[in-house]
């Protein structure tokens, strides 16, 4: 008994009055099946290739009998439940498979009778106005009250057969449908089963196309009223993600991303529009939706937000509070979450900001020109540029609309896709002809490439004029953002002073060949 009960306390890190009032039951039931109980072998195991479990209790009864051909032993079998369900588990096949294995793993061992020896719960709780000796003083009086019940059950050999069919049938399962029951709360996937998270989900057996770019990431600019954000809606299924307010034109389902603010009785909480932004892609990040596209109107809200959000944190007023490092800080929790957002598993992620036209940039010879661009901070801007497909920018003068991918000095444009027309109507088909013709593009260049693939690779001029380091906000954003990625605005223009010139011919072999 003292082993029993001692086995139950270590079995806890922490023992309180609740862990006493279980053992004082234990120690009360284990005397009374001590005087009640024959004795015998306790925990039998039965085990072969098909059946595992274990005898309770097995009780040698062959003295008591007349032993038939071949019977060399014979026992009585018990198993004990805790629990008042008498009924149920009269109905239960486990003894009878029980007795089944063990006459068949142990040739000429009998099974004679088996028990189910029933330990009555007792479940009385301690009362508010009652101390806890009073409390067990009562407990002591409920256990006496009821009684160990051992009830015999009579071998039917159906039930081997329906358990054995029953685990054919599993086994010819090939679809297992959720069915929600109490047992789930015992099931320790229960919280990703519930919530839906298929997290053992493998991708089709298929190749990727590595030459086509299947998912488009599109970040757009434009002067107010320009047709951006109706531009966007014409994308498949889209969610915006909207800080403007501005979405009177268009009728795609929206999420406004601004500070939040609720009552919780006498409080007001405030959640910042970042922390709404963050919360909105980690549910976006679940998959459970069918949107196709996600829209953020606009790119350069969230920054202000991001902002805001880290300077209350950090309780600063100001840049000056912590110049270099907040601006750091501040770019690089926008820039990573920007990176989960452009990352997410949809079609389309289009970024909408509105265009700057108050930068001068001066020419080689002295003269001024005012650039256009997106209106975002120069440092997250290029490495925003270097997390899309495609930087385009919406025009719309008199009754023109187009969307313009120039990458002449005085416009901010271009992208990794290579585009032949500089400007295109302000029209999704257009836009999505523009990725047919790059896809095609990359399929030319890549059978170009596979005719001459012992000459070595020359340098793309976007991975030349990568970045310098010291110029990155911190390492995780610049190793997200790969170097043959990271574009710059001004960048185009040498891009464009270079133009992508075949691979010098300057390898031994080639000379070889030629002689
Ligand atoms: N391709 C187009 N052809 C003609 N009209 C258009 C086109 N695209 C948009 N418009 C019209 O232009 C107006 C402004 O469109 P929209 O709201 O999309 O502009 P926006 O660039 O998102 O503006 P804001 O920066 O103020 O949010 C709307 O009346 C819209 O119907
Ligand atoms: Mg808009």
């Amino acid at each position: 008994m003292e082993a029993g009960i001692n086995t139950y306390f270590f079995s806890f890190p922490v023992i309180d009055d609740l862990h006493v009032n279980e053992a004082i039951k234990l120690e009360h039931w284990i005397r009374k099946a001590d005087q009640l109980l024959p004795k015998g072998i306790y925990e039998f195991p039965i085990e072969d290739d098909d059946f595992i479990g274990y005898a309770d209790l097995l009780h040698d009864v062959t003295d008591e009998c007349v032993l038939t051909r071949g019977v060399t032993k014979v026992f009585d079998l018990y198993d004990f439940k805790y629990s008042n369900n008498v009924e149920s588990y009269l109905k239960s096949g486990q003894l009878h498979e029980y007795k089944y294995y063990i006459e068949k793993n142990h040739p000429g061992w009998k099974i004679r009778k088996m028990f189910f020896v029933f330990f009555p719960k007792v479940t009385i709780k301690q009362r508010k106005d009652e101390d806890i000796f009073t409390f067990r003083q009562r407990l002591k009086a409920e256990l006496d009250r009821n009684e160990i019940q051992i009830v015999e059950v009579v071998y039917d050999p159906t039930k081997v057969i329906d358990f054995v069919t029953k685990v054919k049938r599993i086994l010819e399962l090939d679809e297992f449908p959720k069915e929600e029951s109490r047992l789930c709360a015992w099931c320790e996937y229960q919280e990703y089963c519930e919530k839906g998270v298929d997290y053992m989900l493998l991708p089709a057996n298929q190749r990727r196309n590595i030459q086509e770019v299947q998912k488009k990431v599109i970040w757009i600019y434009g002067a107010p009223f320009s047709g951006k954000t109706t531009l966007a809606n014409k994308f498949p299924d889209p969610l915006m993600l909207n800080t403007d307010g501005n979405i009177k034109y268009v009728d795609a389902p929206y999420i406004p991303i601004k500070d939040k603010v609720t009552v919780e009785g006498r409080q007001t909480k405030r959640q910042l529009a970042w922390a709404v932004f963050k919360e909105v892609v980690d549910e976006l990040e679940k998959k459970q939706n069918d949107f196709k596209t996600i829209v953020v109107d606009l790119l350069e809200d969230l920054y202000e937000h991001c902002r805001l959000y880290i300077y209350d944190k950090r309780g600063w007023e100001h840049e000056s509070d912590d110049s270099f490092k907040a601006w750091d800080i501040v770019r690089t929790e926008f820039l990573s979450t920007i990176k989960r957002l452009v990352n997410l598993d949809y079609e389309n992620i289009v970024l909408i900001s509105h265009e700057d036209r108050s930068k001068d940039l001066t020419k080689k010879g002295g003269d001024k020109l005012s650039t256009i661009r997106p209106n975002l901070a120069e440092k997250p801007a290029n490495k925003i540029a270097g997390m899309v497909d495609i930087v385009a920018r919406v025009i719309a003068e008199d009754d023109r609309r187009v969307l313009s991918f120039k990458t002449s000095e005085v416009i901010f444009g271009g992208g990794r896709l290579k585009v032949t027309e500089n400007e295109i109507p302000l029209d999704y088909d257009a836009l999505m002809e523009v990725y047919a013709e790059a896809n095609r593009a990359a399929a030319e260049d890549k059978k170009d490439k596979s005719m001459t693939s012992n000459t070595p690779r020359e340098k793309k001029p976007a991975e030349r004029n990568a970045e310098p380091s010291d110029d990155v906000p911190n390492q995780e954003a610049e190793q997200n953002a790969s170097a043959g990625e990271a574009a710059n605005f001004f960048d185009q223009k040498v891009q464009e002073a270079e133009p992508a010139t075949p691979a010098a011919p300057t390898t031994p072999q080639r000379k070889r060949r030629g002689q």
